[in-house]
């Protein structure tokens, strides 16, 4: 977070703390000024978008407004976030559905991820869930060309954005989904505990100051990429409070006495980055790092590693690149988590590694802190360290 961002919710949790009993009845109304502001940011308009803590609860939100009948299938792919797809499937469970998965190849392009889709769909389908951005491979999906014969099969479709918000401009407008939902903690920099959920993400007129990066949300409508056919009215918060005889979204911005400066901070951190650096500027800067990073660490571990370690993924985001790792290590996903942990605690370095059929691959994330110095150190810290490893794993 930045530090003026972190410095605002201590000043907004000092003010909760000092008279709870004034600022509770007006924290809705706080609430409700932040998701004003903060919805243009993802192309949205505030009526259609709903704070919630994080991607996993909107996700909650949505699986719990769904009746499915038996027989009825969900469609995930095998790139999806595990706590997301074992979500859809509780749903199928409690409806004695089923969930199915696209198998979509590392480096598929859009036309190849859009087949995959298809060739899946049937008149079964009644939810897609797909990830705008996936988190085990670091790639864009094409969730609208997606979202587009999804439609066509009359299956609704949710639009897991957890990592889009700052990456994707305008990522609700242009995912095409019936409920999308982001991370506001991720790459926008804001408190941990803020994510918006958007029914319908039907682009409006987008206004606002933390609209910056958003001008291209009504273009997308036009051109006809983005639906709206949620059933807003089935949206409920996960905390039942005294907002439950209001509409969606505002009966989400009450939650009894939870704290929401998360929520009410998070424009700060958005218009923060806007005014350093401007939000686009920053895809840019990000990626350029990025392909920086990721040709230092990869020209340190290529001798080490029998495939190109520069992972093809397709369709890259702006700031994640995928470097694949010596044999051995992150062969599933416990194994790869395992590895984090050891790295930090040998080397103090944080890192990111994931599993991809049965290969591990370090998941390289820069932002606008990063510095290439970083690549460096990470090369001579934590390379020995991941030899070590792969070492030990080496059959004897
Ligand atoms: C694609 C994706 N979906 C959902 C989530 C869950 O986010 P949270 O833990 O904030 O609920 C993540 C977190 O990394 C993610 O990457």
């Amino acid at each position: 977070m930045p530090t003026e961002v972190v410095r605002r919710q201590e000043e907004l949790r000092r003010q909760a703390d000092l008279n709870p009993v004034a600022w509770f009845p007006r924290q809705p109304e706080l609430v409700a000024a932040a998701r004003r502001e903060v919805a243009p940011f993802v192309g949205a308009r505030a009526e259609d978008t709903a704070f919630v803590p994080n991607a996993s609860a909107a996700a909650t939100v949505v699986y719990n407004s769904l009746r499915l009948e038996p027989g009825d299938e969900i469609l995930v792919s095998d790139h999806g976030y595990g706590a997301v797809t074992m979500g859809a499937r509780r749903l199928a469970r409690r409806f004695g559905a089923r969930v199915r998965t696209v198998a979509v190849p590392l480096a598929a392009s859009a036309d190849e991820v859009t087949e995959r889709f298809r060739e899946e769909l049937t008149d079964a389908v009644r939810l897609v869930v797909v990830d705008q951005i996936t988190s085990p491979t670091a790639r864009l999906l094409p969730t609208a060309r997606i979202a587009e014969a999804a439609r066509e099969r009359g299956a609704r479709v949710l639009v897991d954005g957890a990592h889009a918000p700052g990456l994707v401009a305008d990522a609700a407008a242009v995912a095409g989904a019936d409920w999308w939902f982001g991370n506001l903690h991720k790459w926008p920099c804001a408190p941990r505990g803020a994510a918006l959920l958007v029914a319908g993400p039907v682009a409006g007129p987008v206004v606002g100051p933390a609209a910056g990066a958003s001008a291209g949300a009504s273009a997308a409508a036009a051109e006809g990429v983005v639906a709206g056919a949620a059933d807003r009215d089935e949206l409920w918060p996960l905390i039942d409070s005294w907002g439950a005889d209001q509409p969606y979204p505002e009966r989400f911005d009450t939650q009894g006495t939870l704290d929401a400066t998360a929520y009410i901070a998070a424009p700060d951190a958005i218009n923060f980055i806007e005014r350093q650096h401007g939000w686009a500027r920053a895809r840019e800067t990000m990626s350029a790092l990025a392909d920086h990073g990721a040709a230092v660490v990869a020209e340190a571990l290529q001798p080490y590693v029998d495939a190109p370690v520069r992972t093809d993924v397709g369709m890259p985001v702006p700031s994640m690149r995928l470097l694949r790792l010596p044999e051995g290590l992150g062969r599933d996903r416990t194994d790869a988590d395992e590895l984090r942990l050891r790295l930090l605690d040998l080397a103090g370095v944080e890192t990111a590694f994931t599993s991809v059929e049965g290969v591990g691959y370090l998941r390289l994330s820069v932002h606008l802190y990063t510095e290439p110095s970083d690549f460096e150190a990470f090369v001579e810290r934590a390379l020995p360290q991941l030899l070590a490893f792969a070492h030990e794993r080496k059959p004897t």
